[in-house]
């Protein structure tokens, strides 16, 4: 038996999302562009799914373009906008995603000023840094995640566009871990472009969206065909798509059952480590329940507690978790967002990131057997 808690690198597939997956490899697969009837059955599922997604984040359908994840959104938003607009300077943090990290470090070697918004030691954003930031005279992109999907920091992400507005800052957010955790309402946040990715929220993998707001159009990232009205050219990923609105549809129908469920697992976890294993802290604001993303914990352990090893053993034990983040874990370097943070480096970090399947019973069985470990090799 496996108990997988790392939801944050990737979430399980919901069944209801394969359902409708499923027929449609098998039956739907006319070329959409094709304009005979197997083409148009298929054009006219993706039309739905781009509706569907439009309606649930109140957008209109011709804001949403279909890419292959968050990746590429994010890729897509920053260079287009960069690049047609031809703003002299792109604000964000040392804290986001590689996505946007070395998509604005990649800018910056092309000649566009690079500044990086303050953090407090818990990665806080400085609001008014940021505002010292845009006062100055350059014409400005900004880019800020919603929330971070290593130590679950939450940006109000309401607050930025507001002050991108105020300041005349083109704004793009990259919302990979919240779309489908949080009810997103871009008419509200009135922002310009916004990520995301369906394999965070029971969805397939190599599926996402970018919205663009309408009033500022961005032109083609791939060239190619005149799939998603000339922006990405290229056959589309037709089950992707369709499984990517199913599975938001369902995320934005249960967000509060889910959400309730998931706190739960996360609070018990907060409070049986807090008290039952000595010298536990958390990273960032993911211990502070009411002001974090409450899909991720991210938790350091005492030194006696060998990083390694722990991971070796949780995993031995049927438990899958991520050390820092997937993206960092595998690799020779350290997680770049930890390294911001005002943490003991001699700490094992290991992040613990939650779903709709995660039960009590299992953040039980997971507390257990860290105490074990503690118990018989500290
Ligand atoms: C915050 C954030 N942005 C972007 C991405 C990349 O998304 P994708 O895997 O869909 O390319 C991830 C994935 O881990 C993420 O957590």
């Amino acid at each position: 038996m496996r108990f997988y808690f790392d939801n944050a690198a990737t979430t399980p597939i919901d069944e209801r999302v394969l359902e409708v997956m499923i027929p449609l490899m098998r039956d739907g697969y006319g070329n959409p562009s094709s304009t005979h009837a197997h083409g148009r059955a298929v054009r006219s599922e993706i039309e739905s799914a781009r509706k569907k997604v439009a309606q649930l984040i109140n957008a209109t359908p011709s804001e949403i373009f279909f890419t292959s994840g968050g990746t590429e959104a994010d890729n897509m938003a920053l260079r287009c906008a960069v690049e047609t607009f031809g703003y002299q300077r792109l604000i964000t943090s040392r804290i986001e995603h590689h996505a946007v990290l070395h998509t604005s470090q990649y800018l910056g070697e092309h000649g566009v000023e690079l500044s990086f918004v303050e953090l407090d030691s818990d990665g806080v954003v400085n609001y008014e840094h940021l505002e010292s930031l845009l006062k100055e005279e350059k014409s400005t992109m900004v880019s800020l995640m919603h929330a971070n999907n290593e130590i679950g920091n939450l940006t109000d992400i309401q607050k930025v566009s507001d002050l991108c507005k105020e300041y005349d800052a083109f704004f793009h957010t990259d919302t990979v871990q919240t779309m489908g955790h949080f009810e997103h309402d871009v008419k509200k946040l009135d922002l310009n472009t916004l990520a995301a990715s369906a394999h965070k929220f029971h969805g397939p993998k190599g599926a996402g969206f970018i919205y663009v707001n309408k009033n500022k159009r961005i032109p083609a990232f791939i060239h190619g065909g005149a799939q998603e009205r000339g922006l990405r050219g290229g056959t589309e990923n037709v089950y992707g798509i369709v499984g990517l609105a199913k599975a938001l549809e369902l995320s934005y129908n249960e967000m509060n059952e889910d959400r309730a469920k998931i706190e739960r697992v996360k609070s018990r976890l907060i409070k049986r480590l807090k008290e039952e294993v000595e010298g536990v802290t958390f990273n960032g604001m993911s211990g502070d329940l009411n002001n974090s993303l409450y899909t991720v914990l991210s938790v350091n352990f005492p030194e006696r507690m060998d990083k390694d090893m722990l991971l070796f053993n949780l995993d031995l034990k049927g438990i899958s978790c991520s050390g820092g983040s997937a993206c960092s874990s595998g690799a020779a370097t350290g997680s770049h967002v930890l390294a911001e943070l005002d943490r003991d480096e001699n700490q094992a970090a290991v992040r613990f990131s939650f779903g709709r399947f995660n039960t009590i019973e299992e953040a039980d069985y997971l507390i257990d057997t860290i105490k074990e470990f503690d118990r018989v090799n500290a």
